[in-house]
């Protein structure tokens, strides 16, 4: 007989190992951390306070009873700790136990974090690596999932959300980081199937490498992938310091060793002459921010546009721009759903938006029709309009058509407006212009010049003050510091309402 203190001890130990040391070496042979050194990693040191490492799973079905089939903790690690000093929940699946697979007991653990979170204000990060649903429960772990998503949809516009995809996130579980704000990866290790394995014979060739990656380039449902464990949570600590604990917290204010003055020459040549040029909007947006430092949303997704976080005099803000490298910057489906999104989860956690305007319009033809481009890009113009955080609107060269609308424009409420005097906001350009209006008629070139004379330039929108301000482009960085500072007391308050309801 052991005495309690003997048995809580020994119960401990087991927890901590897990699925025991063959599963852990396994683990590590697929270069794959462990629930708990991956807690570890993207905790600060000693910080990690746990919760239920005595909570089992009561299945007594398949042979489950077994006090060899019973693990303390069951297959995950759950409970809290900080990142850079800031309270953070977090839940790290342990595949060496059922393959990290979901029981009854294991959605309860994440449940109960996931309510402290709310109820606190603080994050929630979760580390998966499952199998999916313990298939030896049944519906029980149906109902496990179903209560996490419900929590997912609850805390969502609260405190943020981030899920880091580690290993197999199989079935109903993909659902869950669906529903969370940002959803990383790591390249070679993690995949999310909908099906499982067995169902389709060519599935291993689909999971091997082309399905993995495809969730960041093709489907948008991953938010970035890194190379391995240690990166991605590396990675993951960095991207936690620019996000507010919860919706009722500002966003967090770093100490800043860039010079919030700091001209910025090199962008006065930065827009070519020729408006049909190509140039790098990454170049203009590293230029502007603290230190160059910006952490991308998306990078190889929709390209066209370019969405993610920066600081401004040590303030998180949050960037939009369009990417006039590919395909000139048009909006499309996919990019109008990026910046959409993007653009909504600034404005539920206070982070001010920034938008950088270079668009021709919206991607013509008939695939966008029939995708439904309206829709989408619906969007992106609801997003830019219901956010009531500060807004910032640098045009620095074409802001044409409906799009030029869209991109956070004075008509949207966009606090500051400025233009590049290299600014051309109009109907469309010159040339589809003239073929239009002078249809048939002699002097086209003529006609052409007139109206890049009368429109292609930032006059017309600054007569009216739709910009408030031509301003010289290397000054950008000081007048937006200069403005978010003012608008950092910005209150603006949209109709009571039940909830918005924006074109799906
Ligand atoms: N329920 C219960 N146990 C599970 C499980 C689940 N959903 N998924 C994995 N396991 C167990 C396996 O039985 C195995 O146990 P064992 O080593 O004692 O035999 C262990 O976890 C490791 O799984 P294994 O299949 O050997 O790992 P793998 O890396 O080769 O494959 C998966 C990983 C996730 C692709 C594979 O386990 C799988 O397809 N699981 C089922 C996915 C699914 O359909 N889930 C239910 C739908 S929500």
């Amino acid at each position: 007989h052991l005495s309690v203190k003997e048995r809580i001890d020994k119960k401990r130990k087991a927890a901590l190992v897990g699925g025991g040391q063959n599963r852990i070496d396994a683990q590590h042979k697929r270069g794959k951390l462990t629930a708990r050194e991956r807690v570890e990693l993207l905790l600060d040191p000693d910080s990690f306070v746990e919760s239920d490492m005595f909570v089992e799973h009561s299945c007594s079905d398949f042979g489950m009873e077994q006090d060899s089939n019973k693990f303390p903790g069951d297959s995950v690690v759950t409970g809290r700790g900080r990142i850079n000093g800031r309270l953070v929940y977090v839940f790290s699946q342990d595949f060496t136990v059922f393959g990290g697979s979901l029981s009854g007991a294991h959605a309860q653990k994440i449940c109960k974090i996931m309510d402290q979170a709310m109820m606190v204000g603080a994050p929630v990060i979760g580390l998966n690596d499952s199998g999916g649903a313990r298939i030896q429960e049944g519906v029980e772990s149906l109902a496990g999932y179903a209560d996490i998503f419900l929590r997912n949809v609850m805390a969502s516009g609260v405190v943020p959300q981030i899920s880091l995809i580690m290993g197999p996130c199989a079935g109903g579980a993909v659902y869950s980081p669906a529903l969370t704000d940002f959803t990383f990866m790591v390249k070679d290790t993690s995949y999310l199937p909908t099906v499982q394995r067995y169902m389709f014979k060519d599935y291993k060739i689909l999971s091997s490498g082309y399905e993995k990656v495809s969730h960041v380039l093709f489907s948008g449902v991953a938010h970035h992938a890194f190379e391995n464990d240690v990166e991605a949570l590396l990675n993951l600590r960095e991207f936690f310091n620019f996000l507010p604990l919860s919706n009722q917290d500002p966003a967090p204010i770093r100490e800043c060793h860039d010079d919030s003055d700091r001209l910025v020459p090199s962008l006065d040549t930065i827009v070519p002459l020729e408006s049909t040029k190509a140039y790098d909007m990454l170049n203009i947006i590293q230029a502007v921010v603290d230190e160059r430092e910006f952490f991308e949303i998306m990078p190889n997704y929709a390209k066209n546009i370019v969405v993610g976080f920066a600081r401004m005099n040590g303030r998180t803000v949050g960037i939009v721009g369009n990417q006039p490298k590919v395909a000139s910057g048009c909006l499309d489906i996919n990019s109008s759903v990026k910046g959409a999104r993007f653009v909504r989860f600034c404005d539920a956690f206070n982070i001010p938006i920034i938008t950088f305007v270079d668009v021709p319009g919206f991607l013509p033809g008939t695939a966008q029709e029939y995708g439904g481009i309206i829709r989408h890009g619906a969007k992106l113009l609801f997003a830019f309009a219901e956010a009531t955080v500060p807004k910032i609107t640098i045009i620095t060269r074409k802001a044409y058509g409906g799009a030029y609308d869209v991109m956070s424009s004075k008509h949207l409420r966009g606090d500051v407006n400025y233009a590049w005097p290299t600014a051309e906001v109009a109907v469309m350009g010159a040339k589809g212009a003239v073929q239009i209006i002078f249809r048939g008629k002699e002097n086209q070139a003529e006609a052409e010049a007139e109206y890049v004379e009368k429109f292609a330039n930032p006059f017309p929108a600054a007569v009216r003050g739709f910009v408030d301000d031509i301003i010289e482009p290397s000054t950008t960085r000081r007048r937006i510091c200069r403005d978010l500072e003012v608008l950092a007391s910005k209150k603006q308050v949209n109709p009571w309402k039940k909830h918005a309801n924006i074109p799906l």
